[in-house]
């Protein structure tokens, strides 16, 4: 009998549910009555509190194109893993217990950046993981892409969509944050679709004063309104220059909630425009997976059943050049993929005449 343990870790996405299916199905295809599966509750807190249950294949059926985890996911952060808290509990050893007392045969871990850390520890620990990429970041080095992202980009996009008929009527400047911390892929995606005016990435430290002055020639060319598309993480020129400590004390020190109204104000000072501010959040990570995004979940779910197959363990199942392709987890945990300032979106982007804040 082969026993599987699954769990899906950190912020959830689309597809999760898409992904989860495409493994267990494959695996009931595989090893007929001769696989159990079982569900961790919340990703690692299931594992190191012991939270778990044997899965029926028909938990697997109707949850295609379902939002969510039907598993449910917690953020377990990496750095805690192996600090003993006031609880006494350590954390590596509860999870090490709980997959023997399963009696695993292996692990598979759906999950973003912080996930695949824990994933690489828990393999070195000994434990038979295999990871599939999700968030709607595509940031997880290694891959081409995760799963979550173009839905992510679609519903980003719908809000550029819906805020530009507004911004045409009243004829503001509209100010869309779109999700991305560290990295812009999904601003730059839903930035492009959307047909913002201006793209503030991580990645591109901006200057309020060049802002400026694209909206300013924007109204010069008699454009009624401008659309900017900012990532929850953008940062200005300044910001980029100080060090970790100084820019955490500088943001703590900020009045206002978030990135976009403090650019808000910025810029309404600067030029005298109208400016309203719009955070779709967490929408951006709902509803149901879009259809790349179900046949991506459904390869790589394939995928991680074939690793399981195969005895290869300690890899993420990735998509390279169209390919997928596992990756050993020693090589994902610890990096991030974040948007080359010169890679071919953003030269496309600037060659017609989309600004991004430089
Ligand atoms: O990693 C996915 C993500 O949605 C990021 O884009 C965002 O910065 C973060 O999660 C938000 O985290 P939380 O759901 O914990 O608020």
């Amino acid at each position: 009998m082969k026993r599987v343990g699954i769990l899906t870790s950190g912020g959830d996405c689309q597809g999760l549910n898409a992904a989860i299916r495409g493994v267990s199905k494959a695996l009931y295809e595989e090893f007929g009555n001769d696989v159990e599966i079982y569900g961790i509750a919340d990703g690692y807190r299931g594992l190191i509190e012991g939270d778990y249950k044997k899965m029926k294949p028909e938990n697997f059926s109707g949850i295609l194109t379902l939002g969510g985890t039907i598993l449910g996911t917690s953020r377990q952060p990496f750095k805690m893993m192996r600090v003993i808290e006031e609880d006494s509990v350590d954390k590596v050893q509860a999870m090490k217990d709980h997959y023997k007392k399963m009696r695993l045969d292996s692990l598979v871990v759906l999950g973003g950046n912080g996930t695949h850390k824990t994933a690489n520890l828990l393999s070195e620990e000994g434990l038979n993981v295999v990871s599939l990429p999700k968030t709607i970041d595509n940031d997880v080095w290694g891959t081409d892409m995760t799963f979550g992202f173009h839905s992510a980009v679609e519903v980003a996009t719908n809000v550029l969509d819906c805020i530009h008929t507004t911004a045409t009527s009243h004829g503001r400047v509209f100010i869309v944050e779109i999700m991305g911390h560290k990295v812009g892929w999904l601003p730059l995606y839903a930035g492009i679709a959307g047909g913002a005016d201006v793209i503030l990435l991580p990645e591109i430290p901006y200057s309020v004063n060049s802002i400026a002055k694209t909206l300013e020639s924007r109204n010069k060319e008699g454009k009624r309104f401008s659309i900017l598309a900012v990532a929850e993480g953008a940062l200005s020129k300044q910001e980029a220059k100080m060090s970790k400590k100084e820019f955490k004390a500088a943001r703590a020190a900020m009045t206002e909630p978030s990135i976009s109204y403090r650019l808000a104000k910025e810029i309404g000072e600067k030029t005298g425009q109208e400016i309203r501010v719009t955070v779709p959040g967490h929408f951006q990570r709902g509803g149901s997976p879009c259809a790349y995004d179900r046949v991506l979940s459904t390869r790589f779910g394939a995928a991680a059943a074939k690793l399981i197959k195969e005895k290869n363990y300690g890899n993420m199942v990735a998509l390279q050049n169209g390919a997928i392709v596992p990756v050993p987890l020693s090589q994902v945990a610890g990096k991030l993929k974040t948007v080359p300032t010169d890679c071919e979106e953003i030269l496309a982007a600037r060659e017609i005449g989309i600004a991004f804040g430089d």
